[in-house]
């Protein structure tokens, strides 16, 4: 099983826009909204990796940063920090951006653990990923110190 670089399933600027039917009472985008969008970008970066079928384990470090708001556009960005037997950690990053300024606005960041499952639904052996610029190595040396505390959570 070749190991693979993190640019290999990474998704830099996914794109969606907040309807009024994605608004909260108070009329800020609603967080379930965010999750669930975040959870189908991270599975894909999952599945690009492992070839596999994934499954969400968890999530934590979730963190709801600035509201979003009707009309403006949301931008995620999702990559693998590190890959270990059959369980993967994603990372997520979404944008609010205004679409008249196209300033951007960080909102949203987490952590997305998930399994890959072989044809008989348990955990598969998966490859490992290669961080190559500085940043991604941060994120692949944390990612560890990370799995270790869930683990120990457990
Ligand atoms: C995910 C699932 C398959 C794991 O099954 P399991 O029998 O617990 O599997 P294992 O104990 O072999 O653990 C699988 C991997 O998860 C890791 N893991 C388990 N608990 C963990 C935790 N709290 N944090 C981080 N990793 C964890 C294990 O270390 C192992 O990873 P590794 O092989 O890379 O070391 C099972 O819990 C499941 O089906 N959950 C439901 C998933 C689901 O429906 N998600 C929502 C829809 S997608």
């Amino acid at each position: 099983m070749d190991p693979k670089p993190v640019r290999y399933s990474a998704i830099n600027d996914q794109t969606s826009l907040v309807f009024p039917n994605d608004l909260n009472t108070y009329g800020t985008l609603f967080g379930g909204k965010v999750l669930e969008l975040g959870d189908w970008i991270c599975c894909i970066v999952a599945k690009r990796h492992s070839n596999k079928v994934c499954v969400t384990l968890g999530l934590d470090s979730v963190r709801f940063l600035a509201p979003a708001t009707s009309g403006d556009i949301l931008v995620l960005k999702a990559a693998l920090n590190r890959a270990w037997n059959t369980s993967m950690e994603v990372g997520l990053k979404v944008f609010a951006q205004d679409f008249r300024t196209l300033e951007m606005k960080h909102i949203f960041s987490a952590y997305f653990t998930f399994v890959a499952l072989d044809e008989n639904r348990k955990p598969t052996k998966i490859p490992e990923v290669i961080p190559e610029t500085d940043e991604e190595k941060r994120r692949y040396e944390e990612a560890e110190k990370r799995r270790k505390k869930r683990l120990e959570e457990l």
